[in-house]
């Protein structure tokens, strides 16, 4: 029987690095887009336009997206490669518009990105840590800025916060969970993302929560953004794979955490989503195609080109560990490396 597609949405080059204390290089966001890139993923957060004052490391988004090497890569892969950025505010948009308008975008370039992600939290201590407003106000500044990205043909995705538990509040109502996703989607993200910003979550609990979540919004729009903290992340994944979610945020080699989450870690690793997933019946996209009906990842040890393509994954986490002078965080990843 076919494979269902799930889709993979690389958050390591915003969630992954919006944390790091160290001031990274420029070159090196640009070098781990594009090795994503080049390790087959499609859809690769490239950073966000908020207030540097409130997190410095995503300063540079507007130099990353100015490289000409992202440039290019945008124009080698028109239909297939989604950049999106972060926009918390009206001022956040307009920086992203400042760059779209500015050289050397030509009239036969395509914009470097033409996907915007909101983001509003579950809880009103969230709310005020993180965006420095309350759940409403966030709400509320929505649709104008909704409309302008759409009035450039921009696709809009949203997230919300700490859907399984707050760092300030604790236990998170899913049914307010629910009503906050709802909104979003009537007012036009074509997805919202649930994020478990803690990594609290686990099979049983991400289960309840899309119980109450279905109940207002469909599955097909929900994805599904799992912190792994408390080690369940992957867990987490393949039950709301199963419930039906299609698409899944994870990042290369567990990078990240959220600054305003303290104690929070990194997501779930890419490498370890496609490991369990592509060895459970479903197909990422990043590896080829099953010759056979086998789900067995050993299999992989003859099916060298498959092997290739996850060695390749597993590569870039390792690289960029390195490069970020901390342990590889996904343990396929290294699995894959040793073997
Ligand atoms: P504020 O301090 O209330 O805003 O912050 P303000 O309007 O008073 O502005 C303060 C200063 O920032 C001013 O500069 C503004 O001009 C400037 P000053 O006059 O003092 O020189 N400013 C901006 N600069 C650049 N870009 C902007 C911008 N806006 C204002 N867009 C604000 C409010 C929303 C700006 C702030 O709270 C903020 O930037 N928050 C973003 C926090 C953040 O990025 N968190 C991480 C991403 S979300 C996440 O990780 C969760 C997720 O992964 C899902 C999950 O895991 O749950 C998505
Ligand atoms: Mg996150």
């Amino acid at each position: 029987s076919a494979r269902r597609q799930v889709k993979i949405v690389e958050v390591g080059p915003r969630d992954g690095l919006q944390n790091e204390k160290q001031t990274l290089p420029t070159e090196l966001k640009i070098s781990l887009i594009e090795k994503l890139v080049d390790a087959g993923l499609r859809d690769v957060e490239a950073g966000s336009f908020v207030s540097p004052k409130w997190v410095p490391q995503m300063a540079s988004t507007s130099e990353v997206l100015s490289s000409p090497i992202l440039r290019t890569l945008r124009n080698r892969h028109p239909t297939l490669l989604s950049l999106p950025v972060l926009v918390p505010n009206a001022r956040g948009l307009q920086s992203l518009f400042t760059l779209l308008d500015s050289p050397p975008h030509s009239d036969e370039e395509l914009p470097i990105t033409s996907e915007i992600a909101l983001f509003v939290s579950a809880s009103e201590g969230f709310a005020k840590a993180n965006l420095n407003m309350s759940i409403s106000q966030s709400l509320a500044q929505l649709p104008p800025i909704i409309e302008q990205a759409k009035g450039r043909g921009m696709a809009v995705r949203a997230y919300v916060s700490v859907v399984l538990g707050c760092p300030f509040e604790g236990r998170v109502d899913g049914k307010q969970v629910a009503e906050v996703t709802k909104e979003l989607l009537d007012m036009g993200a074509y997805e919202v993302s649930l994020g478990d910003t803690i990594g609290v979550g686990t099979p049983g609990l991400w289960e309840e929560l899309l119980g109450e979540v279905t109940k207002k919004a469909p599955i097909e729009k929900l994805a599904a953004h799992c912190h792994d903290t408390y080690g369940t992340g992957v867990a987490n994944v393949l039950r709301c794979v199963e419930l039906g979610i299609p698409t899944v945020d994870s990042s290369i080699s567990a990078l990240g955490g959220c600054p305003y989450s303290p104690g929070a870690t990194g997501n779930v690793s890419t490498e370890d989503v496609v490991y369990a997933l592509e060895s459970s019946g479903y197909s990422t996209g990043l590896l080829p195609a099953h010759t056979d009906s086998s789900k067995r990842w050993d299999d992989l040890a003859e099916a060298g080109e498959r092997r290739d393509a996850f060695e390749k994954l597993a590569e870039v986490g390792k690289w960029v560990s390195q490069r970020l002078g901390r342990p590889n965080g996904s343990r396929a990843g290294q699995a894959a490396l040793k073997r």
